[in-house]
């Protein structure tokens, strides 16, 4: 997409239920010009609007493996995204996008992986899976650690399985609490509990983090004690976005633009800036 102004039609193709308030749409672009020139990096994002309603933005859940869709995940928090929530499969909304970097993805082959993230944090990485999935022998060991509230909250569970069976990689899962009656078999404990357990050496290996900043800051720190340094550490800062475009300064951190030169930002680059919180 040359205009980064322009919205295109885009249709649902799909939508699966994560959890009560949080949905997975698979989209495809109307106009099939526009969905074949639609490449993408793992960690960009897309803004999605409606006419008289407004816009936000949400990062790209998936690849573009099947050469035809895409998917992004959203959890229900707004007049946005109630509106969303209305969609059904055949249903129509607006796109533009990718906007932002994305993940290191080229800087990935060969290394041990290591993915942190809690709650509706995970579409961001997700993509990464899928194509380490897809290309096991580029990459080194695969861990994923994923924490969220309670059970309840846990997106993408029906690929967990999957996850765990892929060769040379580790899935942990921990949450907050159990509530009553629901079952558990995993940890309980915010998601740096599962640091302890951890395989990943800081040799040789990339770190990648997504999800709350409060998270985010004791995961970095906790990294770092572990010995992995300012440099092998990414995070995706998904915050105060709007136009997406480095034009309203929304997102300005430092001499960064969230939106532009983020939303993923090895953590030396941004380490020590006002307003970092991390
Ligand atoms: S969101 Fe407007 S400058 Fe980044």
């Amino acid at each position: 997409m040359k205009d980064p102004y322009e919205r295109y039609k885009t249709e649902v193709t799909d939508v699966v239920e994560e959890t009560s308030n949080t949905n997975t749409y698979t989209l495809r672009f109307v106009d099939k010009k526009i969905q074949r020139g639609f490449s993408f990096i793992p960690g960009q994002f897309i803004i999605i609007s409606f006419p008289g309603i407004g816009e936000a933005m949400f990062s790209i859940a998936s690849t573009m493996s099947d050469g035809e869709s895409f998917q992004t995940t959203i959890r229900k928090v707004g007049r946005v995204t109630s509106k969303i929530h209305e969609l059904k499969k055949g249903d129509n909304l607006w796109v533009s996008g990718p906007y932002g970097n994305g993940w290191p993805m080229e800087q990935l082959q060969g290394k041990d992986i290591l993915i942190i993230t809690g709650g509706v944090g995970l579409p961001s990485p997700r993509p990464i899976i899928t194509q380490v999935e897809e290309n096991r022998g580029d990459y080194g060991f695969l861990e994923i650690l994923y924490g969220t509230k309670t059970p309840l909250e846990s997106i993408f569970e029906r690929e967990f399985d999957a996850w765990s069976k892929m060769p040379r990689t580790k899935l942990s899962l921990t949450v907050d609490f159990v509530p009553n009656g629901v079952k558990w078999e995993h940890s309980v404990g915010v998601v740096t509990t599962l640091l302890d357990e951890m395989v990943t050496r800081p040799r040789n290996s990339i770190g990648m983090i997504c999800g709350p900043e409060v998270m985010m800051h004791f995961t970095v720190q906790d990294l770092l004690r572990r010995g992995f340094h300012d440099e092998q550490l990414y995070l995706s800062l998904e915050r105060r976005m709007r136009c997406g475009i480095a034009q309203c300064g929304h997102c300005q951190l430092g001499p960064y633009f969230v939106c532009k030169d983020g939303p993923v930002f090895k953590y030396s680059d941004i380490r020590g800036l006002p307003d970092c919180g991390i």
